[in-house]
């Protein structure tokens, strides 16, 4: 599989498991360099599967091994847990993943099975033992959720003669004249204090690598050291190697170290392409720490796309993120990327006010009044309807502290409430181009509508026969089941200021899944599913003084959103999830559609 490569797959295998999973996700995305293991930490050795090994647990500065008297399924049920997969498999004995080295640790080990640490269980003592290494014991561990995703179209700017040619004038090694000295700390020290370091050279060439100018290889030195922790050492080699081919071969567990890597080198195209593939994990955890972490580890590495993909989960996710665990983890300055932005998706903006409230409540006196009257000012007070916004003086619990905030901001809610647009317009207090006019996507009633192709989902696999027999269905039958609950009609004010209040509209939304339905209705799709989503009232009376900028947002299996268009001529298309276009995974397209109608003054 190439990151720049033809049009070829991309198939990861992400081993990622639900229960117990918050440390392993939150550790995966800290950054791991120079790292040392704490005493009594364990792991996997002598297997190429992340989730089997020889066991070796650290202890006085050393790592170890494990002697397999005693060893069943429940001293490997520990372990695996310890190691944050869900389970064990088998306890495997003696010498399956070879002979390790160093002192053999732990011998008759007898754990209940329960424990959270394998120093929990009950053995001899440390060391105490009649074992050689040919007895070190190994686990297989459960890793059961294989999420398995694919991508496509990652382009090629490059001749691929050219790139295999590189390949091999660096797998030679002809005529190089740079060294790169890749070192990394095992853990161990040495008699005399020091850290026992592994290493490997690799000889590389200047006229390669001096495009990056972070090797420094322009400048006239011909070798380098490089420090990196013993799991991304093996890595480093076919880092090197993407410098010349620009291709190469991502898992997982390898995306991790060749962005560090590739931040910490420069080499920008790669670091975007394996944080786009992160970004692909981000539903998997309703904690949120996840998407908190990797934001944070965006943010120290300076990958500005895995940033901006973090903060569009949350901002679509914004509700879920107010109910997490992490809530009250969320950085000021993160709440405040948040809070700026017109693609957060909230039932409504005193939502979002009690949402920062909550959050200021939560923080204590750790925030400065400044920086809260920072983050207050991000809300749009405008888009308050007017009975929410004189009910704020008596439930807003920062209302005293901040009254000066609360008063100048309501003011101006107010007469955007009231007024005629045209007037307000008049005013130079008034900037039209200021956010706090600007609609967020407001899902609560009424202007939101939703319909579910679930049902419609399970009919697919029949195949185009169904289709068929849907046709008749519908036009023989008096009954419509199927195209009903795909359409939905409903009505929206023309705007959510007290002016519109009264004037309703009335629109349909409808879901699409073949030409024939399209037809039926007069349009003409591109590809399908399409969303449809029209006005059936006149809107001339309204368009110059309104226009609509509806969305429409994909809810995953009805838990997390994971797209968000706008419609082009009342259609909007939908992305398949084999397309690059889909930055968050949803197996099997299991979609709800919701329509949000975004009415905006022009
Ligand atoms: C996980 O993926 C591996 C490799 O494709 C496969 O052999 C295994 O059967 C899968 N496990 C499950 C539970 O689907
Ligand atoms: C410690 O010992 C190692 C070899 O055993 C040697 O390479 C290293 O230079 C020594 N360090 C010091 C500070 O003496
Ligand atoms: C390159 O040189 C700079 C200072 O000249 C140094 O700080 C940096 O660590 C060097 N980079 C490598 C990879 O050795
Ligand atoms: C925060 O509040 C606690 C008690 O609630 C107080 O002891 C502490 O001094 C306060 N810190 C600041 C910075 O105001
Ligand atoms: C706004 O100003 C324009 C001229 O700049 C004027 O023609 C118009 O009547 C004013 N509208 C209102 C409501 O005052
Ligand atoms: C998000 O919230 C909705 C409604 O509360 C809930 O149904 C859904 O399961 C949540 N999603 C996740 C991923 O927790
Ligand atoms: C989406 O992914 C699922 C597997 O998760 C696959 O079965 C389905 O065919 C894919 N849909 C498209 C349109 O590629």
């Amino acid at each position: 599989m190439l990151i720049h490569g033809v049009t070829h797959t991309l198939w990861l295998l992400l081993l990622l498991h639900v229960s117990g999973m918050d440390s392993f996700k939150f550790n995966l995305f800290r950054k791991q360099a120079e790292v040392l293991p704490r005493d009594g930490d364990v792991r996997l050795a002598g297997s190429q599967t992340v989730s089997e090994g020889r066991v070796e647990i650290y202890h006085d500065g050393k790592w170890g091994t494990v002697c397999d008297d005693g060893w069943d399924l429940a001293v490997a049920q520990v372990v695996c847990r310890q190691l944050n997969f869900p389970g064990a498999k088998s306890a495997v004995n003696g010498g399956t993943y070879g002979e390790g080295s160093g002192p053999i640790w732990l011998d008759d080990m007898d754990c209940k099975g329960t424990e959270n640490f394998l120093t929990s269980c009950f053995f001899g003592g440390w060391a105490i033992t009649d074992c050689t290494h040919k007895e070190d014991v190994g686990v297989i561990c459960e890793a059961d959720m294989n999420v398995t995703i694919s991508d496509t179209k990652h382009s090629l700017d490059h001749s691929l003669g050219l790139s295999a040619e590189l390949g091999q004038l660096f797998d030679s090694g002809d005529g190089c004249d740079f060294q790169v000295l890749v070192q990394s700390p095992t853990g161990n020290r040495q008699e005399n204090g020091t850290l026992e370091m592994v290493g490997t050279t690799i000889c590389a060439h200047k006229m390669v690598l001096s495009r990056f100018p972070r090797f420094n290889a322009s400048q006239g030195i011909s070798s380098i050291s490089v420090h990196v922790s013993q799991s991304c050492q093996p890595h480093f080699t076919s880092f090197i190697r993407y410098l010349y081919t620009r291709k190469m071969d991502v898992t997982f567990s390898s995306a991790q170290c060749l962005h560090q890597t590739a931040s910490k080198f420069g080499v920008k195209q790669l670091m975007e392409d394996t944080g786009r593939l992160f970004t692909k994990v981000l539903p998997e955890d309703v904690t949120f720490h996840t998407q908190l972490s990797l934001y944070e580890y965006a943010v120290e590495t300076g990958d500005m796309l895995l940033q901006e993909n973090c903060v569009q989960y949350m901002a679509w996710n914004y509700q879920n993120l107010t109910q997490s665990p992490a809530w009250s983890r969320l950085s000021m300055g993160l709440l405040g990327v948040l809070l700026s932005r017109s693609d957060l998706v909230v039932p409504d903006e005193s939502f979002l006010l009690r949402s920062l409230e909550s959050w200021i409540s939560e923080k204590g006196n750790s925030t400065s009044l400044e920086s809260q009257a920072d983050l207050l000012s991000r809300i749009r007070f405008p888009m308050i309807p007017a009975e929410k916004l004189y009910e704020l003086q008596f439930s807003s619990t920062l209302y005293n502290a901040h009254q000066n905030v609360y008063r100048n901001n309501m003011l101006k809610a107010y007469q955007f409430n009231v007024l005629l647009f045209s007037t307000l317009r008049n005013s130079s207090t008034f900037k039209r181009e200021e956010d706090d006019y600007q609609p967020r996507i407001y899902t609560a009633e009424p202007w939101d509508a939703s319909i579910d192709s679930n049902v419609r989902e399970s009919e697919r696999k029949v195949g185009n026969r169904r289709d068929y027999y849907d046709y008749r269905y519908y036009y023989y039958t008096t009954a419509r089941p199927y195209l009903q609950r795909r359409s939905k009609s409903f009505s929206t004010p023309v705007h959510n200021s007290m002016i519109f209040k009264d004037n309703m509209i009335h629109w349909e939304a409808n879901v699409f899944q073949s030409q024939r339905e399209c037809s039926n209705k007069g349009v003409k799709c591109e590809s399908f599913p399409a969303a449809r989503l029209t006005a059936q009232s006149s809107l001339s009376k309204y368009q110059s003084s309104v226009r609509f900028s509806n969305r429409l947002l994909l809810v995953c299996k009805g838990k997390y959103i994971c797209q968000v268009q706008d419609f082009k001529n009342d259609l909007a298309h939908i992305s398949s999830n084999s397309s690059k276009a889909l930055p968050y995974p949803c197996p099997n397209d299991q979609y709800i559609y919701h329509f949000v109608v975004r009415p905006d003054y022009i």
